[in-house]
C-alpha cells in the first residue's frame, strides 16, 4: 500500500494520541496535538498515511525566527524504513517556507536512535540541558539540544 504525506486535522486527534502512546510519548495526548491540528499556520502536524492509518507523525512549530521539531514518532512495526527521515525532511521544507533560519529540537540523551536520525538529516549538537527530562523512577535525564541551519529562500 502506498504511503501518502498529509497535514493532520482535528479528525486525526484520536489516532495521533494512540500512535504517540505506542511510541512511548504518553504526554502527547489529544490536547497536546490540538494546536497543530486546528489549522493554525504557526504549528502543524505532518503525517504519513497508509490507507486509513496514520503510521508516522511530526509536530513542527514556528518560534520567532526559527522553527522547532516538538515531536516525531513512527509506528513500531514501520521503523527503519526511512519514514521519519522523509517526514522530517518535509518538516524542514515547511520551516524554510516559513522563512525560518534554523530548526531546533531537544531529545533525551539516551535516545540514540532519534539522535542518529537527526544527525542523518544534518542536525548538530549545540549543548546539553542538564537533568531536563523526568524519568518514571524519579530520576532525571539530560536533554541534548540540536539544530540545523535552513536554506534561506
Ligand atoms: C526515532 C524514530 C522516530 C525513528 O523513526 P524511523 O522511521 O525508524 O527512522 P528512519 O528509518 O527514517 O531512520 C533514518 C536514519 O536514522 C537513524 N536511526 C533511526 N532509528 C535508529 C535506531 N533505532 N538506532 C540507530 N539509528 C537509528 C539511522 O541512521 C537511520 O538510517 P538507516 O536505517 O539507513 O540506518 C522512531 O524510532 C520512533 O518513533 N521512536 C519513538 C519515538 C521517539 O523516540 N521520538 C523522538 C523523540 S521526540
Amino acid at each position: 500500500m502506498s504511503v501518502v504525506l498529509a497535514q493532520a486535522g482535528l479528525s486525526d486527534l484520536k489516532a495521533l494520541a494512540t500512535l504517540a502512546k505506542e511510541c512511548g510519548e504518553s504526554r502527547w495526548t489529544e490536547e497536546a496535538f490540538y494546536p497543530g491540528c486546528r489549522g493554525d499556520e504557526s504549528e502543524i502536524v505532518l503525517v504519513l498515511r497508509e490507507g486509513a492509518s496514520i503510521i508516522a507523525y511530526a509536530v513542527m512549530a514556528k518560534e520567532y525566527d526559527n522553527c522547532a521539531l516538538y515531536n516525531i514518532g513512527v509506528s513500531p512495526e514501520k521503523r527503519r524504513k526511512g519514514l521519519a527521515a522523509r517526514l522530517l525532511a518535509e518538516g524542514l521544507i515547511w520551516g524554510q517556507n516559513q522563512a525560518c533560519e534554523r530548526c531546533l529540537l531537544e531529545v533525551r540523551a539516551s535516545n540514540t536512535g532519534a539522535i542518529g536520525l537527526y544527525e542523518c538529516l544534518g542536525f548538530v549538537q549545540d549543548g546539553l540541558r542538564k537533568r531536563y527530562y523526568p524519568n518514571s523512577d524519579g530520576s532525571r535525564e539530560d536533554a541534548v539540544l540540536m539544530s540545523k541551519k535552513l536554506e534561506t529562500q
